[in-house]
């Protein structure tokens, strides 16, 4: 029963496509590449529309990747994600297309995109359902990877959802393997993308069973996330080659949450890192700058290498790394990439890389073009999350070739008015064979800003691998606001025997910090201006977890849970910037339940003198209540300590009390409760009364009160909520949150509101996953939630919240509610 269903013209088409195959002169017909010789390229609607699927988008975005060039630049597979079918398999066992979403099923979908000369993927679930809830494989292998090669299908992207696994590897490997088989046994090529969000560390065993496999959990449009995905994956080169890649997940370039260099960065580290280049980003809309850096060919050129490397750490240290990846023509690309906060330089010896020894090399950089030669150390100044990526080879004959500078600074926080200002160093080296001569450094410092050098800016000559370096004095007109102001950096030299002019900038960015406004405000919402910690980043609103980026739980010190504060591990200190105008510090203290260890003693700083302290506080005591006057201090610190650094310390709801404000005043930022389910279950239910389930109140799990809300369905994912009395205004507020506990087997949580008289049904495009027994507030903003095409949100009247649980087992929640 192939092709059922298919339209007599396409039919006819890929009779047609056979026919010209067969009419190819011998030599054309060469075996075709193996599939995913080289990483993946192409488009997933998941990271821009989530659920929002359609066959138009798909057809339009095929045409957009014609249109634009992005096709030609190498872009070939589109794929849709989940959300595709009924929620129910047809008759025959088959899943079955949603015809309001696909009239034209998927075959016409692949028809065509294949009529564009490009490629189709579809999206299923190693589990009896997806995580949206729709019809998994499990079970079904063979069935399912027959109607989509029936179908036409030439990518699967295969995830994890509802696995009913046992957790061990040997699990996974078989539930994968499954559909291996079943891929094999069509005959048709499918790539096979394995999603198992890195759970079962497939790197060690998917070569061979996958293509690609996912190394973590779900990428998001911001910094954060993007930093701690290259982290994770970044030292996985080793097990990457051709048909069988790491994939840090698809990319979030053009969707708004992050700037443009981190969208540079974000490509540039993915084309290091030989990873495949999916786009997530509604093309039909992209603009110019996001097309630009899609479809910048230098770097596409570097992740398609034939060689299929992927990118060697050379150096890692201090938020800097440096990686190495060789190319098939013999010329190396190295990546210069800096995830702090500030403009830093980033060098590598050239006999640290795999670069062959020589007098000199040429650098090219991918992201301006300019070429420059260096003797033995490549260098530059790297913005904050920027990355530098180099195409280079020996050079012979470094004469003709403009030397590298690396123009480097350095700048603390910067306090405006006569008492304040900042100190300024900035470097300028030559890293270029042959010295540069009369070379100045100027900087270009917001209006009514000074800087002031010591000694003079200026040196007659620069030898190479010689630095200039010089201090300047800030000083920042009284008034000035807090934020970020951008300073650039332009070193002015001359080169080689004509004595060429020539330019090097950087750009640094000042941060102005000023003293909190008048309140009494969760210090949890406000920036410290600097940070460290002995294990992973201070996390906001939880525990330290580990090593990675809000990777933790909710505070919980001796039971006692709390939704705000600040997870740190001894041998931490926080410093805030308070300008003299505030008065006091309210917060508990303790160890965290989620690891023992401790005792760790916490110390409230008011400048240098010591405002309160915990004493050494155990694992297991009660919070500890610590009330610090911060009368007239310019800075507050907060410092956790303990012989043994690395005790999971948490600030537990410290409450920061700035000007002239009453005790009692409200706390900011206020929150509104939607349902607390002090005397009940609130009236919650299950979306679908058909799947069962219960919903109980229970003392186990609550952030405010006594009680939380158990909920369980003998069906794996469910939503959980009710329709209001009336409708609830929520104009003003920005997000909305609510507080989990997960099962045996860890859970997905989401939010979604109806909206209007229509009771239009609107949802948060990603879920948040929750680890097994760990605890976390989980926050949907309402510009991350998206209604049906043609409906906006309005806030003003909401009809009916739910929540999303994938339940496995028994899932705790508590205290939806609006901020
Ligand atoms: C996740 C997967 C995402 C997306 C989503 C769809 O498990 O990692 O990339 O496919 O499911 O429900």
């Amino acid at each position: 029963m192939r092709n059922r269903g298919r339209p007599v013209a396409a039919l006819v088409s890929s009779l047609a496509l056979v026919w010209s195959f067969l009419a190819l002169p011998a030599a054309a017909q060469a075996a075709p590449p193996a599939p995913a010789a080289t990483p993946p390229m192409g488009f997933n609607n998941w990271n821009a529309f989530g659920c929002d699927v359609s066959e138009r988008l798909i057809k339009e975005t095929a045409d957009v990747l014609v249109s634009s060039g992005l096709k030609d630049a190498g872009y070939q597979y589109v794929n849709i994600d989940d959300c595709w079918s009924l929620r129910e398999r047809g008759p025959d066992g088959r899943l079955v297309p949603d015809p309001a979403k696909f009239p034209g099923g998927i075959a016409g979908v692949a028809d065509y995109v294949h009529d564009k000369g490009l490629k189709l993927g579809i999206y299923g679930d190693a589990g009896t359902k997806t995580c949206a809830g729709y019809p998994g494989s499990l079970g079904h292998e063979e069935l399912d990877a027959q109607t989509w090669a029936d179908w036409g299908v030439d990518y699967l992207k295969y995830d994890n959802c509802n696995n009913q696994s046992d957790g061990s590897q040997e699990d996974y490997i078989r539930r994968y393997t499954a559909m291996r088989q079943a891929l094999d046994k069509t005959g048709r090529v499918i790539v096979y993308s394995i999603c198992e969000w890195g759970t079962s560390q497939p790197w060690t065993w998917a070569k061979g069973v996958g293509h690609l496999w996912r190394t973590t959990g779900d990428i998001s449009d911001n910094w954060a996330s993007l930093r701690s995905i290259i982290r994770q994956n970044a030292p996985l080169a080793p097990y990457a080659g051709p048909g069988h890649w790491n994939d840090p997940d698809m990319m979030e370039i053009g969707n708004g949450g992050m700037t443009a260099t981190e969208y540079r960065t974000h490509l540039s580290m993915w084309a290091m890192m030989a990873a495949p280049l999916i786009i997530g980003t509604d093309l039909r809309a992209a603009s110019a700058e996001t097309l630009s850096i899609l479809g910048n060919r230098a770097l596409i050129a570097i992740d398609q290498d034939r060689l299929g490397v992927q990118g060697a750490v050379v150096s890692d240290g201090n938020g800097l790394m440096v990686l190495d990846k060789p190319l098939a023509n013999g010329d190396r690309a190295i990546a210069l990439y800096n995830s702090t906060d500030t403009l830093a330089t980033v060098s590598v010896a050239t006999g640290l890389t795999g670069l062959r020894p020589a007098g000199a090399y040429r650098l090219t950089d991918v992201w301006s073009g300019a070429e420059t030669q260096v003797k033995s150390t490549i260098s530059a100044g790297v913005p904050a999350h920027g990355t530098v990526v180099y195409r280079v080879r020996p050079l012979r004959d470094p004469a003709g070739v403009a030397p590298a500078v690396a123009v480097g600074a350095e700048l603390g926080t910067v306090v405006p008015g006569p008492t304040g200002g900042g100190t300024l160093t900035t470097t300028v080296t030559n890293r270029g064979v042959g010295a540069i001569r009369d070379v100045s450094v100027a900087a270009n410092v917001p209006e009514g800003w000074t800087a002031t050098p010591t000694p003079s800016p200026e040196r007659a000559r620069l030898a190479t691998d010689a630095t200039l370096r010089t201090t300047w004095r800030l000083d920042v007109p009284a008034g000035t606001p807090a934020g970020h102001y951008p300073i650039d950096i332009t070193a002015s030299y001359r080169w080689g025997p004509r004595h060429r002019p020539a330019t090097t900038s950087s750009q640094i960015i000042a941060t102005v910090v000023t003293a909190p406004e008048d309140g009494r405000r969760h210090l949890s919402t406000i920036s410290p201006v600097t940070s460290a910690n002995a294990t992973g980043p201070v996390e906001t609103d939880q525990s330290n977890g580990g090593a990675l980026e809000n990777d933790g739980n909710l505070i919980t010190i001796a039971g006692h849970v709390h939704q705000r504060g600040l997870g740190t591990t001894t041998g931490s200190e926080l410093r805030y910037y308070l300008g003299g105008r505030c008065s006091r510090l309210v917060t508990d203290v303790g160890v965290d339940d989620e690891a023992q260890g401790g005792p760790a003693t916490f110390t409230v700083y008011a400048d240098d003198t010591a405002a309160a302290t915990s004493g050494p506080v155990a694992a297991g005591e009660a919070p500890k209540p610590l009330t610090a006057d911060l009368t007239g201090a310019a800075w507050l610190r907060l410092v956790a300590d303990s012989p043994t650094p690395g005790t999971h310390a948490d600030w537990a709801t410290p409450i920061l009390t700035c000007g002239d404000v009453p005790d009692d005043s409200p706390t900011l930022p206020e929150s509104q409760t939607l349902f607390s389910f002090e005397s009940g279950t609130d009236g919650f239910t299950i979306a679908n009364p058909g799947d069962g389930g219960t919903v109980a109140p229970s003392p186990l799990f609550h952030t405010q009160g006594a009680n939380g809300l158990a909920v369980s369905t003998p069906v794996a994912g469910n939503w959980f909520g009710r329709t209001l009395a009336a409708p609830v205004d929520l104009s003003g507020r920005t997000m909305l949150k609510f507080d989990l506990k997960a099962g045996d087997v860890g859970t997905v949580g989401e939010i979604a509101v109806q909206v209007g008289e229509s009771f239009t049904w609107c949802q948060g495009g990603l879920w948040t996953w929750t680890n097994p027994h760990s605890s976390r507030t989980v926050t949907e903003r309402f510009d991350q939630i998206s209604c049906p095409v043609g409906v906006t949100l309005d806030r003003s009247d909401i009809r009916a919240v739910w929540v999303f649980l994938n339940t496995g087992g028994e899932v705790l929640i508590d205290d939806i509610r609006a901020e």
